[in-house]
């Protein structure tokens, strides 16, 4: 068994061989490249990013022959993994190396790989089986480049639009986000992550990364135990659950203590109460930031020490924890033991993976898989149930008889923004950009043309403004494309993404101004954000005749964009976040406490622009015939609940129903809402359909004042409907009787 295996090698290694195991190195090519393209003297200033200039592509290759690398990370191509690979065989065990890269939605920063919505668009489709499609075809796309470490799903929950990093989560629910996260673990892993199409997952990051002081990435957080309980574990417990093999530690400091040195969350509550049973990775430099950033540790080698200790079983990137924790171990601070217990869970990865067998990728199959058509289709599919509809006054889908010439412009119209963060710049020919996926779907009697405002975001100029504005007097209506960049490789026009927070939510540059001006040409303006954060656009949405939230939506976001426009596909998505007006306005959640909106803004308003769970179709359902099977019930029984949905529209469409409970009276104040279950539903129209919710005892637990889950004796208020917004909800009561 793997067990045996497992343990018949630990037994052959010497302690060099061990700690070897729990090191990442950053891709050769990654280090050849730096190289390159910095000096010397770059090099050595760029130290603190990692780069460490003492170390050459020829020294990671013979630390690799010596079996001195368990790891490595973003590898850029299939010969450089094979490559990597040969060297470790020829180490004295042939101990494999991992190969891990950031594939969080599709294998993305390889160049070629099939590009998915970014994960706030795939939240937005309400559909885990979706995800769990592209997690597994993400996987055989890994595989194929020689990965078999995903560092994702980022299971994060999102509460702060500044952050720049909640494009890469699922939103601010943590029932939806536990359900999509699952999702991506079940389809990277399978049962076991056996096998030569699967890959091993990583849940981060832990935890409550997503809620920095100010929204600035790496800023200390402090969150209470109830909150912490209530709102950010349930994803990392279903992920456990999942059998999620790693999870990935958080830049930041949680109530006082660096999570990269934090006993009490790897070890006492992940492992030893919640049962995680993988290994922990460091994030990049984040061990060594314990002494230069958090300061809790006076050396690199106490850094090792504490992080170890705590429960860190691999250090993502760079040669100064080997040699330390050898000290560490011959010194007797660290026990051997607590070294075997990280490798012999680096080693189950490796076995299980079935590296020892073949840890080579076949470059013929490679082509095949990635980029493959049947991904092509999921990407596709993904995308158009990921573009929320938020706003339609009678405009869309556009009826080209009346609107027959449509200008498109923006500065996210023609390129490659739709991808989002963590891709690389994917060859053109793989991308459908937005102005390409309307022409290709635009109705022949359709006349569109194209004006760039500008070669990047931050750079449109007043001129071109109002040549835009002037153009669109000519038209009959205007598409206009605006939002932000997380294109990692646009550093200077980047507005979102990892490490890209901002004080504000509004439109970056000079984009409102654009809209204001295309507006004032009097013909109808629709506008399509595409960004990775909600952005505070009260203005357009009081303003425009339509309005779509496009998120990233990936290789094919353009095609999937125009066919809804153009009234090919019935938008379906509903928000997994809810907008602010602004950013005074954080933290605005759907799962907020009674008192929260007790005094309003004086002059502003207090409630959200466009609400969690929220989303407009071409067709409209009714909610009719809501029933509970009892009144009354005891605390160990279920109750179900069953609802008709009829289509009465006249287009065929899906529904994302959201039932939602509220604990009437309890002994510690409960949010006004919390989403416990949802179910999507394609209907034709005037077609009918019965579903039916068990309400379980599970829905109804929470942590009383001593922090003990229980359900409590009352009333419970149950809603069903089309969104959080209290309007769209039917309500029903039961009591629970002691
Ligand atoms: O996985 C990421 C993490 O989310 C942020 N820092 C870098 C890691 C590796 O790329």
């Amino acid at each position: 068994s793997v067990d045996v295996r497992v343990e018949n090698l630990l037994s052959q290694m010497t302690l060099e061989e061990k700690i070897a195991q729990m090191c990442q190195y950053v891709g050769p090519e990654h280090i050849r490249e730096a190289e390159m393209v910095m000096s010397e003297k770059d090099l050595h200033d760029n130290d603190a990013m990692g780069y460490y200039p003492g170390l050459s592509v020829e020294d990671l290759e013979d630390m690799t022959r010596k079996g001195m690398v368990g790891s490595f990370l973003h590898v850029k191509t299939p010969e450089e993994a094979n490559h990597l690979q040969k060297l470790a065989r020829e180490s004295r065990l042939k101990i494999p190396v991992l190969i891990g890269i950031d594939a969080i939605h599709g294998n993305a920063l390889n160049v070629g790989a099939t590009v998915y919505p970014t994960p706030i668009g795939m939240a937005s489709t309400w559909e885990p089986a979706l995800v769990e499609r592209s997690a597994r075809e993400t996987a055989l796309e890994m595989r194929a480049m020689g990965a078999q470490w995903a560092f994702t799903p980022n299971i994060d929950i999102a509460r702060d639009a500044r952050w720049g990093r909640v494009g890469e989560t699922f939103g601010e629910d943590p029932h939806l986000v536990s359900e999509m996260g699952v999702a991506m673990i079940q389809g990277m892993q399978g049962d076991n992550f056996t096998g030569e199409d699967k890959v091993i997952a990583c849940a981060k990051h832990l935890i409550a990364g997503s809620e920095p002081v100010n929204g600035l990435n790496a800023a200390p957080m402090d969150v209470s135990e109830r909150t912490l309980r209530e709102v950010f574990l349930p994803p990392y417990q279903a992920a456990i659950d999942a059998n999620v093999f790693s999870m990935m530690a958080a830049h930041n400091e949680l109530n006082g203590v660096p999570c990269h040195s934090n006993h009490y969350i790897m070890t006492e509550l992940m492992r030893n109460e919640m049962g995680f049973d993988g290994f922990f990775v460091s994030d990049w430099m984040d061990i060594e930031r314990l002494v230069d950033l958090h300061f809790v540790a006076e050396t690199e080698k106490e850094a090792c020490y504490l992080s170890v200790d705590a429960g860190m079983d691999m250090h993502m990137h760079g040669p100064r924890f080997h040699e330390p924790v050898k000290e560490l171990v011959e010194e007797g601070r660290l026990s051997e033991e607590r070294i075997n217990q990280s490798v012999r869970k680096i080693l189950e990865a490796k076995f299980r993976l079935g590296l020892f067998e073949n840890p080579f990728t076949d470059l013929e199959m490679a082509k095949k898989q990635i980029f493959a058509k049947e991904h092509q289709q999921t990407a596709l599919d993904m995308a158009r149930k990921s573009i929320v509809l938020l706003k339609n006054e009678n405009i869309l889908p556009i009826n080209t008889t009346k609107y027959r010439r449509i200008l498109v412009t923006g500065p996210n119209a023609n390129n490659q923004t739709i991808m989002g963060d963590w891709s690389a710049k994917q060859p053109d020919e793989n991308v459908l950009t937005i102005f390409e996926g309307l022409k290709q779907e635009a109705p022949a009697n359709c006349k569109l043309s194209f004006y760039n405002c500008g070669e990047t975001l931050l750079s449109i100029e007043d001129s071109k403004i109002a040549k835009a504005a002037s153009l669109a007097k000519n038209h009959d209506l205007t598409i206009v494309v605006v939002g932000e960049n997380s294109m990692r490789y646009k550093w200077d026009d980047k507005t979102c993404g990892e490490n890209t927070d901002r004080s504000n939510i509004q439109l970056p540059g000079k984009q409102q101004e654009l809209v204001e001006a295309l507006c004032k040409s009097g013909k109808p303006v629709v506008v399509v954000l595409v960004n990775g954060r909600p952005l505070g656009v009260e203005w357009i949405a009081n303003n425009v005749s339509a309005l779509l939230e496009a998120w990233e939506p990936g290789s094919f976001g353009g095609q999937a964009l125009a066919e809804i426009l153009f009234g090919k596909f019935n938008p379906s998505a509903k928000l997994p976040i809810s907008i602010p007006r602004n950013a005074g306005q954080i933290q605005t959640v759907y799962n907020h406490k009674p008192s929260q909106y007790f005094h309003k803004y004086k002059a502003d308003e207090s409630s959200a622009l466009f609400p969690f769970g929220y989303g407009l179709s071409y067709t409209n359902f009714e909610y009719s015939n809501i029933k509970l099977s009892k009144e009354r019930v005891k605390k160990n029984e279920s109750v179900q609940l069953s609802v008709q949905l009829t289509n009465v529209g006249n287009r065929r469409g899906d529904e994302i129903v959201q039932l939602y409970i509220r604990d009437e009276y309890s002994s510690v104040t409960r949010p006004v809402k919390e989403l416990k279950a949802f179910k999507k539903i394609d209907l034709a129209p005037n077609e009918s359909s019965v579903l039916e919710f068990d309400i379980s005892p599970k829905m109804l637990e929470f942590y009383d004042i001593n922090m003990n889950k229980k359900v409590e004796a009352g009333k419970f208020i149950v809603m069903i409907g089309g969104s959080s917004l209290d309007e769209d909800l039917h309500k029903l009561t039961f009591e629970v009787i002691k």
